[in-house]
């Protein structure tokens, strides 16, 4: 994994961007409450800072989360101290067995290829017990014209600001720079930069993969009732 989510980047994630974990939660523990009932485990991927993770583990469920981060993980560990946070880096790391896959904000597309998510999409049906539910969000390969007009975005407040840019794309793959300001304690600005590469995917063959490895499974517009960003969905599936 490329260092992604380094301390600024994850600082600045934490701070602005946890939003979106929030608003999956409410649908992701409806199709998590027959889990929760048989007291099963979850697994998270990608957790980030711990929004997700946050809902789980208010709700009553015994969760083991995790992500490639080791920025992200001492930021999920300040906000969840009791919490199981394990650094698991996708494709290589091998999924314990469990009774529930789930992740918020497209982890599946920061691996390098294709190739990487079908392994990996292949190792989440192989962890799961049966009965194991999965829910998890994946940016489509529709999107890919969206996010070719897209223009650069920016966030400025007191204590750090990120400015997004697109850069050119290959035919399923999409680049953005991104450069963080965050505010230091003598009130200088440091910069930092990351490059983040995403894959683009067919979620319905993704669904197919899923199917062939003994789940039944969809792609939807949503978990729940939210609504989810142009381009981003919901593939929920049970074993
Ligand atoms: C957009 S963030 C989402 C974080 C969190 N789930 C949220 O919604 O706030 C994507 C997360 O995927 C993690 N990630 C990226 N590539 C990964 C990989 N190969 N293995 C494990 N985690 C990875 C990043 O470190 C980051 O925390």
């Amino acid at each position: 994994m490329p260092d992604y989510y380094q301390d600024d980047l994850a600082l600045v994630h934490d701070s602005g961007f946890a939003f979106h974990g929030n608003r999956c939660a409410p649908g992701i523990l409806e199709l998590l409450e027959p889990v929760r009932r048989r007291d099963g485990v979850v697994l998270e991927l990608g957790c980030g800072s711990g929004s997700l993770t946050g809902h789980l583990l208010d709700a009553g469920h015994r969760v083991i989360a995790t992500d490639g981060s080791p920025a992200m993980l001492a930021r999920a560990r300040t906000r969840l101290p009791a919490a199981d946070l394990r650094r698991l880096v996708l494709p290589a790391d091998r999924l314990p067995a469990v009774d529930a896959v789930v992740g918020v904000g497209h982890v599946l597309n920061y691996l390098d290829d294709e190739e990487s998510v079908t392994r990996t999409v292949t190792a989440i049906a192989d962890a799961l017990r049966p009965g194991g539910v999965l829910a998890i969000d994946v940016i489509d390969l529709g999107w890919l014209d969206d996010w070719r007009n897209m223009t650069s975005l920016a966030r400025v407040n007191e204590e750090w600001a990120v400015f997004s840019r697109p850069v050119a794309t290959g035919r399923r793959r999409m680049v953005q720079e991104m450069t963080t300001f965050v505010r230091s304690a003598d009130a200088s600005w440091r910069r930092s930069d990351e490059r983040h590469e995403n894959v683009l995917l067919d979620v319905a063959g993704l669904v197919a993969v899923l199917e062939r490895h003994g789940m039944t499974a969809g792609k939807r517009t949503s978990f729940g009732s939210e609504r989810l960003p142009t381009g981003l969905f919901a593939v929920v599936g049970q074993k």
